[in-house]
């Protein structure tokens, strides 16, 4: 694990983004595993923004995203789709056909688990949860596998409240990717900005539990962790 520690939320995006554009540019084909959330909309920004002065191609990316809320449309404003849509997808030449969010409306774990086997991901984008989840892999007994239904914690529900008008709104289950189908990604990046990650980082960096699920990370041969000063321990 390479633990790289920058001023401020910006200097977080501006690293990941440089990975990500270099990456891109290096193999045009590439393979991304994305996430959604606060933490990488700077990161998105900048691909938008690189994209729009025609550095960046997307035409030929593949992109698989982390998790969906379960019963939740595609259309839903609250949902990842959505977030994704809004965020990236519409601002950059990616082709439909090479986006990949699971269906908060229909189980489809097996479907999913077999697109990530046939595009391997190259480079994974991990944001971190405040109780140190990675996708919705909530602390737990055991380290999940491959795609899930997991019934969402209580302090994940909570940090989730501020996208939503009323908490009871907030859905109590998601579809996510196993943290085995995350370890098998060539590299990931893990982004943690903000004091309320602090408690998070030091677990992921402590010892190796199911019950913070992020330490597994550990274990991953090329693992950057990009935080920024207030995040970090
Ligand atoms: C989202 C996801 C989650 C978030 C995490 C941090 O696709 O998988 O694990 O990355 O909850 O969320 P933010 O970035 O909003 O603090």
């Amino acid at each position: 694990m390479k633990f790289s520690v920058f001023d401020n939320y910006d200097e977080v995006s501006f690293e990941a983004f440089k990975i990500l554009r270099d990456a891109i540019r290096t193999n045009p084909t590439i393979t991304l595993g994305l996430a959604t959330g606060s933490t990488p909309l700077g990161l998105y920004k900048l691909l938008v923004d690189s994209y729009e002065k025609g550095e960046l191609d997307f035409s030929k990316v593949t992109t698989i995203n982390l998790d969906e809320y379960e019963g939740l449309s595609e259309n839903h404003p609250q949902s990842y789709h959505h977030f994704m849509n809004e965020n990236l997808f519409s601002k950059i030449n990616i082709h439909p056909k090479n986006i990949f969010i699971p269906n908060g409306l229909t189980d489809e774990c097996e479907r999913y688990h077999k697109i990530i086997n046939t595009h391997p991901i190259d480079i994974q984008i991990l944001g971190l949860g405040e109780n140190g989840h990675i996708a919705f892999n909530e602390p737990d007994d055991n380290f999940s596998r491959v795609t899930h239904r997991v019934q969402l914690t209580k302090s994940t529900i909570h940090a989730n409240s501020r996208f939503f008008t009323k908490e009871e709104d907030i859905p109590k289950f998601a579809y996510t990717m196993g943290i085995g189908e995350i370890m098998t990604a060539k590299q990931i990046l893990l982004l943690a900005t903000g004091a309320k990650k602090a408690n998070a980082v030091k677990a992921t960096l402590g010892p190796v539990t199911p019950q913070v699920p992020s330490s597994i990370l550990q274990f991953h041969p090329n693992v950057k962790v990009l935080v920024d000063k207030e995040a970090s321990i």
